[in-house]
């Protein structure tokens, strides 16, 4: 459920209509709901209750400072991956011992500066990155507290550039090696092991994938109990899809998720974390965009929006599916045509949907990516100089700019002239 819904005949977000706050943003722009956040997130912590849990919200969906205050300020922990996304978890008031640090390439620079102010556990991935770990550590005179991520080699049947659980991908270190990789992290001074990291992969429309990770993972908690280790903490990772499209997608519900977890390891007596993005973000913004032109091709109709592919990447990366409306709702039994929906960037790779069935849209109207709130703006570029789309929160009958659009100013001023030119 989310709180994008037509009012009057236009496309609201809670009780703003998208149409004013075009009129004073300008187009494209993206458009998150405070209460649908919140919603998401708390669907999460309800499911978990009564395990002691901490859900963290995955930074790298939606980063925006002012999301991440949003979720903070109701409890929510921060999965983070880089040094910037620690920093930015650091400015919306999340404190470290919230805050983990995932990721395969984690420099020496970004372990000092989570040691230095504060962090829950780094999610360990790799034998090198554990021994870095405890050099740094040693060296400020502090142990750094890790789960070690393990690759449970279990197919999620998700798109092959979003899988991370098979033994090919690149992450975590393979199950059947974490006695050993265990019992070295045990010797290591500069670490305290906490507990054990899992993520499969993103957009799971089926439980099962998780269900067989989580069960390896409860195994692997036993054996490793068994070998003297304290494993008091299971981080089982994110990834739980969301419906892209209204008409024929059912993925599991958050409620479905946290009874498997409580099935498949909520006796272990562990807590449990988990670091869901899309499912938070994801059905909580929109991407509106204007019409610049019709234009009626020899056999199909281009329709030509303000909005492409540097703003929205997903279709074009992934093939991603997003629902198209029209913020000015249609009139009842109006009919719908085909329309192949593309951007303004010189790229044939500019579309973002083929025969899409849409009202009648002339130029200057108002339409609505949904589903755009994860993976949507972090994945913006400036790509044809093409300014970075901006960031509009709504809560209730306010809303606020969260990102400004930059100037074009701004942006060429950020290149610099040789002194030989
Ligand atoms: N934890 C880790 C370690 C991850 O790598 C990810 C996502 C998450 C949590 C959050 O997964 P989620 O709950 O959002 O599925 N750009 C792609 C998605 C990349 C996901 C990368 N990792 C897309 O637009 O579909």
């Amino acid at each position: 459920m989310d709180h994008f819904l037509y009012r009057s005949g236009t496309l609201h977000a809670e009780d703003v209509a998208l149409s004013d706050i075009a009129r004073v943003v300008g187009t494209p722009f993206y458009c998150y709901s405070t209460a649908t956040l919140t919603r998401h997130y708390q669907l999460f912590t309800e499911a978990l209750s009564p395990m002691p849990h901490l859900v963290c919200f995955a930074i790298k969906s939606l980063s925006n400072v002012a999301v991440l205050k949003t979720l903070g300020q109701l409890g929510a922990g921060m999965d983070v991956v880089s040094a910037g996304e620690y920093l930015r978890a650091k400015a919306a008031g999340v404190p470290g011992d919230r805050i983990v640090f995932s990721g395969v390439g984690k420099t020496r620079e970004e372990m000092r500066l989570a040691l230095e102010g504060g962090i829950r556990q780094f999610n360990v991935e790799s034998e090198p990155e554990m021994r870095a770990l405890s050099e740094v550590a040693t060296a400020m005179g502090t142990r750094a507290p890790i789960a070690i991520r393990v690759n449970p080699d279990v197919d999620a049947r998700t798109h092959e550039k979003i899988a991370t659980g098979k033994s090919e991908n690149k992450f975590g270190i393979p199950i059947a090696r974490a006695s050993a990789v265990y019992a070295e992290a045990a010797r290591l001074p500069g670490l305290e092991v906490m507990g054990i990291d899992v993520h499969i992969g993103s957009q799971l429309t089926e439980l099962e994938p998780f269900e067989q990770a989580y069960l390896k993972v409860a195994d692997l908690t036993r054996r490793l109990r068994a070998e003297g280790h304290d494993i008091r903490r299971l981080d089982l990772g994110g990834g739980l899809g969301i419906p892209y499209s209204r008409s024929n997608e059912a993925p599991p519900l958050p409620t479905d998720y946290g009874a498997l977890i409580k099935r498949t390891v909520g006796d272990l007596g562990c807590e449990i974390e988990i670091e869901p993005g899309r499912l938070i973000a994801g059905n909580s913004g929109v991407l509106v965009s204007r019409v610049i032109y019709v234009k009626n091709g020899e056999d199909r109709d281009f329709l030509i929006l303000d909005a492409a592919m540097n703003d929205l990447v997903r279709p074009s990366m992934y093939g991603a599916h997003h629902d198209i409306v029209a913020v000015e709702e249609p009139a009842p039994g109006a009919e719908p045509r085909p329309y192949d929906v593309v951007g303004p960037v010189c790229e044939t790779g500019d579309t973002f949907a083929k025969g899409r069935a849409l009202p009648d849209l002339a130029e200057n109207d108002l339409v609505a990516f949904r589903s755009a709130g994860a993976y949507g703006a972090v994945m913006a570029s400036e790509y044809n100089t093409r300014p970075l789309v901006p960031e509009v929160l709504v809560h209730g009958d306010h809303y606020a700019v969260i990102r400004a659009r930059p100037t074009f100013d701004e942006i060429v001023s950020r290149d610099t002239i040789p002194e030989w030119l």
